[in-house]
């Protein structure tokens, strides 16, 4: 929803004034600042619902009208006008510079654990312990653990419960003062309720969603296009955060959507007498989140260095799921009267601690952009980039998938560009530092022909992807198909890897993929590192591949959009490989999970006589399989059961499981929604777990799944 109070827009054709309730004529006139008084009441409730709380109370368009009606009704009224209204949110101000805040109580920096291990975490424990002069006798300290935010500090200071001052950290004694741009932020409260302290300082972190941030990256992109002047793109959400903050025209601040966490404290005079009502960190924060601020829900109070070793382990794992950056962790001692006798070194508190996290973004060089050829002929251009280690791994490589996404990333050779490597994701280029262009760096376009066999390359209506047409005349699809027929999930030749595909391809000993079971031991032993052993186990391997199954023979055939999934649903249906073959785009199309396109691809296929002939080859070699009548998928004793498997189960492989459930009619997705059947749990099982739990989706343990490949339903 974009609520005009971020984003200042109103629907084309509506003017504020556009539809003034009348209360009806029963209900006595309200006062034009009691009816303000009200609006406010019930926008920010509406707001804090739905930015903070993320659960909305009302539709977008309530909003939006209660919204209009108080913006007509402080124009009508400028004197009813007070800085907590929604309605300042929009930003207008356009400030020469920002006014310099002395911090009353100094912003200050936690020092950081170099190790990125474990280990990190269990010497701020032992420290702390030292400090404290306690031994081993004297049980675990007890800790908060919070994420360290990737964004930049803020103080936000109430006075009389209204946001009266936004200021960064600055150097820590003087920042800048930002609130104009700091009232943008839907989730920031404006007023605070009537128990919180006279005067209040919040300190907490603002920072822009990963996916708010490629937003407005594509928005930049097509300002940059169309020509507007002045105009960048951010390198990363950080950056792009403090370049909104720092916005001398909050109009353009209010288009750049930030969010915000508190973590703590700055000056405080309790409006009542007898102090702050919190005696931890832990209170304190849950006290800031009663009054409206977001404080993110990972936060956790752990004990000792065993709870913070484990805190930091499940962040690590939970952060890429995360939909903002952190760069690590932040440990801070609970109990205040603990933290105030561990006291401060210079400017870092010695009861806070931020461990970090490897990188996983960083600044590289594009080297070259070459363009590989798939297995369907498909070319892929790939960022060739200066070697850097980001997220655990060195990174060369990085995918542009096709010319319309390169273009549209506006990558090109010579560019400095941020690549991104999160979790087992693979790598990507997130963005150009396009400052760091050279001169005259020239746009991508594909190559009208192939790389590889200088067939045309062509584009379909429609398609984003280029392709080489020169079908199985071309090298790099030839490799690319038996590299896919040899692959464990296909017919499953251990020991035929990419080297020595490329070599068999390369001598010409393998054209065609029923030539794989024409190589001789002494074919094989000429080739390049390639023991005498190593071919025998190879053509044991080809040998054992013969004794297939309907669906891996079809999958492994390589059929453009028929994956293993297709494949079984294939062999399930018709049951006979011949009536595959003969079947018309109608008939596969009775088929589940095949649309139009699969049924087209598929007919196409197996109307080309050179397919026909390999598969004839494949037979006359001796690949078998065993067929069956074709078995209607209702008769089958979990059909239209959908099953998904998580974590480790003790009585069999998730592979075994999968292939034992859909031989029995069960399909077995990959994640977990409402139309799931069940969820088979082993033993550390996670996120799909939690989701199965908070869908209601039953689950099962070893013991159910039994019973289900029984053919029954628990
Ligand atoms: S506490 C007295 N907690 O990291 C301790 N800082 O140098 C003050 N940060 O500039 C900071 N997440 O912007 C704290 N959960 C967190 C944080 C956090 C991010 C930033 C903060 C500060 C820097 C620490």
């Amino acid at each position: 929803m974009q609520h005009p109070d971020l984003f200042g827009e109103l629907p084309p054709g509506e003017s504020a004034a556009a539809a003034p309730l009348k209360p009806p004529p029963s209900i006595p006139e309200r006062s034009p600042a009691e009816q303000a008084a009200e609006l406010r009441t019930s926008l920010h409730r509406y707001a804090h619902a739905y930015y903070t709380l993320d659960a909305p109370e009302v539709p977008d368009a309530e909003y939006d009208r209660l919204f209009r009606e108080l913006q007509a009704l402080e124009a009508a009224h400028p004197e009813l006008l007070t800085a907590d209204s929604p309605t300042q949110r929009v930003g207008g101000a356009v400030l020469d510079a920002f006014a310099q805040v002395t911090h009353r109580v100094p912003m200050l920096s936690i020092r950081t654990e170099t190790d990125t291990e474990a280990s990190g975490a269990e010497a701020f424990d032992t420290r702390i312990r030292k400090e404290l002069g306690l031994t081993e006798a004297d049980p675990a300290v007890a800790y908060v653990g919070e994420l360290k935010f990737d964004g930049l500090a803020m103080s936000l200071r109430y006075e009389g419960g209204l946001l009266m001052q936004a200021a960064t950290r600055g150097d820590g004694e003087t920042g800048e003062e930002v609130t104009a741009n700091i009232r943008t932020i839907g989730q920031i409260p404006l007023r605070l309720p009537p128990d919180a302290p006279d005067v209040l300082e919040v300190r907490g972190e603002v920072y822009m969603r990963r996916d708010d941030f490629e937003a407005l990256n594509e928005r930049q992109r097509q300002r940059i296009a169309a020509g507007t002047k002045g105009e960048k793109t951010f390198v990363n959400p950080r950056n792009a955060a403090a370049g909104a903050v720092r916005q001398l025209d909050s109009g353009i601040a209010a288009e750049r959507p930030l969010s915000f966490f508190a973590y703590g404290l700055g000056d405080i005079t309790p409006a009542n007498e007898g102090g702050p009502a919190w005696a931890t960190h832990h209170d304190l924060l849950m006290q800031l989140k009663a009054w409206g601020f977001p404080v993110a829900e990972q936060t956790a109070c752990v004990q000792g260095a065993t709870g913070l070793v484990a805190f930091h382990q499940r962040m690590a794992t939970e952060r890429d799921a995360l939909p903002y950056d952190i760069d690590g962790v932040v440990y801070k001692v609970n109990d205040l009267t603990l933290q105030q006798q561990l006291g401060f070194v210079t400017r870092e508190p010695r009861w806070a601690v931020a461990h970090k996290y490897p990188a996983q973004e960083e600044m590289t060089t594009v080297q070259a952009i070459d363009v590989q050829v798939g297995r369907t002929g498909k070319l892929t251009p790939v960022a060739k980039l200066f070697p850097v280690f980001v997220g655990g791994v060195t990174v060369t490589n990085a995918t542009l998938h096709n010319e319309l996404e390169a273009r549209r990333k506006d990558v090109r050779v010579g560019d400095t560009v941020i690549v991104r490597r999160a979790g087992d994701v693979i790598p990507e280029v997130v963005s150009v530092v396009l400052d760091r262009r050279p001169p005259d760096a020239p746009q991508f376009t594909m190559m009208s022909h192939c790389p590889v066999c200088g067939s045309l390359a062509e584009r379909e209506e429609g398609e984003a992807d280029h392709r080489c047409t020169g079908g199985l005349f071309c090298s790099a699809q030839r490799k690319q198909a038996v590299w896919h027929f040899a692959h464990r999930r296909a017919m499953d030749v251990d020991g035929l890897g990419d080297k020595l595909v490329d070599q068999l391809v390369d001598s010409g000993q393998v054209n065609t993929l029923a030539d794989l079971y024409h190589l001789k031991l002494e074919n094989l032993a000429s080739m390049d590192r390639m023991a005498e052993k190593s071919a025998v186990n190879l053509l044991d391997a080809l040998e054992k591949s013969k004794q297939a199954t309907l669906a891996r023979f079809v999958f492994a055939l390589g059929i453009r959009h028929v994956g293993e999934a297709t494949a079984k649903e294939l062999a399930r249906h018709f049951g006979q490989l011949d009536a595959i073959m003969v079947a018309s785009e109608d008939a596969l199309l009775q088929v589940a999970d095949v649309g139009p396109i699969v049924a087209h691809s598929i007919r196409t296929f197996f109307d080309q006589a050179h397919n026909r002939e390999v598969v004839q080859a494949l037979r006359d070699a001796g690949v078998t399989w065993a067929e069956g009548d074709a078995l209607a998928p209702t008769e089958m004793p979990l059909a239209g059961l959908t099953v998904v498997l998580t974590g480790t189960l003790q009585s069999m492989g998730r592979d075994e499981a999968k292939d034992k459930l859909e031989a029995l009619g069960a399909k077995v997705a990959g994640s977990v929604s409402k139309k799931t059947s069940y969820v088979v749990a082993g033993t550390e099982a996670g996120s799909k777990l939690d989701k199965a739990q908070s869908l209601g989706v039953p689950v099962l343990d070893d013991a159910g799944l039994a019973v289900l490949l029984n053919g029954e339903k628990p």
